[in-house]
């Protein structure tokens, strides 16, 4: 799922990435696999497919090199933000053991106190939480998602998923996409929004409430 979102959203490597509520990691991890194009699974030390009877070890080893030939590192930041300090200790556990320390760095930062302090073009993707309900902290909850990334995020493209569609129309930006994904059993929106630089273009967008 976190793999699918990020291919979803057209991220290479070639610029930033964030995700402002990253949990346990999984989609930064997802990322930095993608942004250095390492194999998935490259850390798994068998597969089923190793039992099989015609199972041919010499060119598993030929295809395994040519994959890992085709590794790059990719110079851009991909970081991770989460208010709670669980989160980060799990976070960091989980980079460590996909051996990508090297590329991602967790910090424990509150998202909605926080402003853009990388360079250039970023993409931000998040999975914050859905709440089951849309009551009054919900509804604030997802408003500051909106202005956080209107006046603190310019020059980025966001991208969030949740089942809460009622709660979504409190972010108050305009989308430029919304693909239907599921969660689980969850019926959610995967949606992106466009920050420009320069508050006058990003207030003339983002007025609009979806
Ligand atoms: C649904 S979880 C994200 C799961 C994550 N994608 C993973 O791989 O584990 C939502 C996360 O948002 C974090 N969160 C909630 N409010 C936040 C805020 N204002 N700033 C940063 N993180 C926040 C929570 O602590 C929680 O870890």
């Amino acid at each position: 799922m976190a793999a699918g979102m990020v291919l979803l959203s057209g991220y290479t490597g070639d610029e930033n990435f964030i995700d402002p509520m990253c949990g346990s990691g999984t989609i930064l991890i997802e990322a930095a696999m993608i942004a250095n194009n390492i194999p998935a699974n490259i850390n798994r030390k068998h597969f089923a497919f190793e039992n099989w009877k015609d199972y041919d070890e010499d060119l598993y080893f030929i295809i395994q090199d040519a994959l890992l030939k085709k590794i790059r590192s990719s110079h851009f930041k991909i970081m991770g933000f989460d208010k709670a300090p669980s989160a980060i200790v799990k976070a960091k556990q989980n980079i460590v053991s996909a051996n990508l320390e090297e590329f991602i760095g967790v910090h424990h930062v509150n998202f909605f106190n926080s402003k853009k302090e990388v360079f250039g073009k970023t993409t931000i993707l998040f999975n914050p939480p859905y709440g089951e309900r849309l009551n009054v902290e919900l509804a604030e909850f997802y408003k500051k998602i909106g202005d956080t990334l209107k006046l603190n995020y310019p020059d980025s493209t966001a991208w969030l998923i949740t089942s809460n569609i009622d709660a979504l129309k409190h972010v108050g930006l305009k989308t430029s996409r919304r693909i239907p994904l599921k969660n689980g059993d969850l019926d959610c929106k995967f949606v992106r929004y466009d920050l420009y630089e320069g508050s006058k273009k990003a207030s003339k967008n983002n007025l609009d409430a979806i």
